[in-house]
Formats: C-alpha cells, structure tokens, sequence
C-alpha cells in the first residue's frame, strides 16, 4: 500500500469518516462503514449529483427501485450468463485466487507458484426469498442499478407523459462477488452507484455520447477535482462489458494507478429489446410525429459514489510541513489541509469558544451554535488549545470556523476565520448567518 493510502485510512478512521465493517470481529470481506463524517460527505456527493441531473439538466426524472427483482430480469439482462464474469486463476501452492487480467507473467503475483487453468467466475451475489431455504426462490441482489430503470420504462414514459429524448437518474446501492476486491473502498462487493440512463433515437446516440462524456468531466472538475488526475479512456472492444456498443472510462490518477470512477457507455437496444423479448412486454416506442417505432438507445452515465468519494478525498489531501501558521511557535509539525469543495465537505461551520473556562463565554457559544444549526452542518468544539481546534477543523475540510471571545460579549460580535486562506474577519452576530450562506452559496 503507498504512504499517501496509508495516510488517507488513517485519517478516514481517524476522524469518522470511514470504519472496517464489523471492525470487532476482524472485519469482513472488504466492506466499510461510512462513519458520522463520511456519511454526511458521501450525502454531499449524491445531493450534488442528483441536483446536477434533475435540476441543471432538463427531461431527467428520478427513480428508486427495489435493490431485490424478478430474476429474470438478470436473464435478460446477460448478467447470469458469461457476460458477467471474471476469469480467475488459482494458486496451486498458497491457493490464493486471482483476477486473469491481473497476471503478467503465468505466475502467482504472491508466491511465484504454479496457477491452475482460469475458471469463469460470475459476479452476481445470489441470495433466497422465503423462510425454507430448500423451497425459497433464488434471487439477486442487483449488479448495477440501471436494470430498475429500464424494466419501469413504460411506467415512467407514461406517468410523466415523457418523450424521447429523456433521462432517469437513479442512486443506490449495487453488489458484486468481485474476486479481488480491494484498494480500500475502490473495489468492494457492496457499493453505490449513481447511474443516469439517457433514452434517445438511435440516430443520435452518438451526439449524447459525446455530450454526456463532457459533461460529466466538467461536473468532478466544478467540484474541485484537479484536470491532470482525470483523464478519459476509450474501452477497446474487447474489453467492453457485454451490453455495449461503445463505452468510456473516465479515470482518475489513484495512488494506485488511473482507474475508473465512472463508466460511460452506449448500451443501443440491448437493455430494452432483450427485456421486451423475456417479458412479453413491447418496449418499442412510437414517434408521435413520424409514428416511426424503435426501440430507444441509451447513452448511461454510471458513476461510483465510494469511487468518487476516495477520488475526493485523495485530490483534496494537502500536507503543509512545519504548520501553516507562521504567527505561534506550537505548529511546528506537518499539518494536514483537506481542500473538499464547499458542497462536498461534511462540516459547514465550526463554533468555538476563545477558551472552555469562562461560562459566560461558553453559554455564549452555545447559543451561537443554537442559532447557526438550523442553516448549517455545524460542529462545536471547545477542547483543546484554539490553534489546535482550528487544525482539527483544517483537518476534515470545515469551511468557515466562527470563535467567540471575550469582545464578543461586548461588541456583539464574532470573528469568521477562512479555511483555505486563514484570513479572520470579525462579524456582527446579528449579521452571521447571512455572512455564511453567502460563503457557502445557500
Ligand atoms: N451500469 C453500468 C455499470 O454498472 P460499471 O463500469 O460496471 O458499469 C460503474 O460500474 C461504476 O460503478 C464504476 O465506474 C465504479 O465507480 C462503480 N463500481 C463498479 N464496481 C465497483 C466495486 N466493486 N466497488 C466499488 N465501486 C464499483
């Protein structure tokens, strides 16, 4: 594992952003919690891009179907059959499994040893509905979240009284068995997706394509992702995933290597031929002008929320060595600086009091505190010397941190100090909340 990883899950423990899954008994096969911190990151970086599908496009709608569905619905889909596995080789000394494309040279990436022929491993997770496991019914929990778009395509189409071209943007969670999972929450057998399905004419699928590609691009760099970490890779045929015309993967510069955080991908017919095939149920749409009838293309945006969650984190990690602050000698060790855009961190404001051992200052703050929750993630802490509280904020991206002193009970005022530039302004209370929503643009 490199430095900077080691870093990052020490920090995401650290500081409540990321635990082990059932940490006390040792863990459990590469899933994580998302801790007080992380899960209001994690909210932040759904809410950006629902907002940015529902609100800042047009013709987009919402869904959130049933993470459990009919399983024929992975029949039609191609996910149980061999379009949805990966080649896995095994070990003959340590016994160790992995992925094909993993292997360079015919030998065990661990111990050297011999590897046995590659197996076909399929990826969905398969669990039964019913007390009686004998008699329950085989079910799946689902691979990707697009399914539950496509098999409600005519409810949609219908309810909203949509027309093509349109969109339906859904987010939640997905399982895959991965036979290698981990880089920390990279590769995990549970994960969220925020996947948009765009159904068009199939003469222009390959305008959207083009579009959709620039446009998601443009949403991690508006949220502070830096242009040279992103980058975009066409996906040779060969390497394409079975439903696919074309596809794209938009990759990010990990510790590890560029990997994908998102896939891009022309899906043609496959989706909605294959499910009117297996349901009986005509998926063809009629234009109402020429009256032509076709099955739409859909041009999907598949992003990961735990993918771009890390991507985040990692592009906003800063150490600065001997301390930012040139005022005081006790900030002499390297400091941490998490620069997450202001929609993406997890706390707003902080309010401290100057010191814990005045009441009067205390109650003070509390009140503030009181007055300033309702508007913002806020967070009051009064342990600790204040440079060492204004770090502990610095450390998990608080924007503005609001301190109130021995003035304020005078003046009726507050100073705000800026994270990124620690530039401190002093601000009627009175005039506050208005000062913040303006920083933060609320
Ligand atoms: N519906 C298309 C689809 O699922 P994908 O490329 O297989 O496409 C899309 O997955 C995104 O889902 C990936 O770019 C990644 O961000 C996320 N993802 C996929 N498998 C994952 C895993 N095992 N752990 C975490 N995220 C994963």
């Amino acid at each position: 594992m490199t430095d900077l990883m080691s870093k990052i899950i020490s920090l995401c423990k650290r500081r409540g952003f990321i635990f082990q899954s059932s940490e006390i008994y040792g863990g459990f096969g590469s899933c994580y919690d998302f801790g007080p911190l992380g899960v209001e990151m994690k909210n932040n970086i759904k809410l950006a891009w629902w907002d940015e599908m529902i609100k800042n496009h047009e013709n987009i709608v919402g869904l959130d179907a049933a993470i459990l569905m009919n399983p024929r619905v992975w029949q039609a889909s191609g996910h149980l059959t061999a379009g949805f596995a990966d080649e896995l080789v095994e070990c003959r000394l340590c016994h160790k499994r992995f992925k094909l494309d993993e292997i360079k040279d015919k030998k065990c990436p661990e111990c050297g040893g011999e590897l046995m022929a590659p197996r076909k491993f399929n990826l969905m997770m398969k669990s039964f509905v019913g007390p009686v496991e004998e008699e329950a019914a085989v079910t799946y929990l689902r691979a990707e979240t697009c399914q539950g778009i496509y098999v409600n395509f005519e409810n949609i189409l219908n309810s909203m009284r949509l027309k093509v071209p349109f969109g339906v943007a859904q987010i939640g969670k997905a399982f895959r068995n991965e036979i290698t999972p981990g880089d920390f929450i990279f590769r995990t057998r549970e994960f969220e997706q925020m996947e948009m399905q765009w159904f068009c004419h199939p003469k222009n699928a390959k305008k959207y394509f083009d579009f959709w590609q620039k446009e998601r691009l443009k949403w991690y760099l508006n949220l502070g992702i830096k242009k040279e970490n992103l980058r975009i890779k066409e996906v040779p045929e060969k390497e394409r995933p079975h439903y696919a015309k074309q596809a794209l993967d938009l990759e990010y510069k990990f510790p590890f290597g560029w990997k994908e955080i998102e896939g891009i991908h022309n899906r043609g017919d496959w989706d909605l031929s294959n499910h009117s095939k297996y349901s009986g149920k005509d998926f063809g749409y009629v234009d109402e002008g020429t009256k032509e009838k076709y099955f739409p293309y859909i041009i999907e945006t598949s992003a990961g929320a735990d993918r771009s969650f890390l991507a985040f984190l990692i592009d906003a990690y800063t150490e600065v060595k001997g301390g930012r602050t040139k005022t005081t000698r006790a900030t002499k060790e390297t400091e941490i600086l998490l620069k997450l855009h202001k929609d993406l961190a997890p706390i707003k404001v902080a309010v401290l009091p100057l010191v814990r051992n005045k009441p009067e200052l205390v109650k003070k703050t509390k009140e503030i505190y009181q007055m300033l929750k309702p508007n913002f993630m806020c967070q009051y802490d009064e342990s600790g010397s204040i440079g060492r509280r204004y770090r502990r904020q610095d450390e998990i991206a608080t924007i503005a941190v609001v301190t109130i002193d021995f003035e304020t009970l005078e003046k009726e005022d507050v100073t705000i100090r800026e994270r990124d530039t620690m530039k401190q302004k002093r601000v009627k209370i009175l005039d506050l909340t208005n000062v913040l929503k303006e920083k933060l643009g609320i």
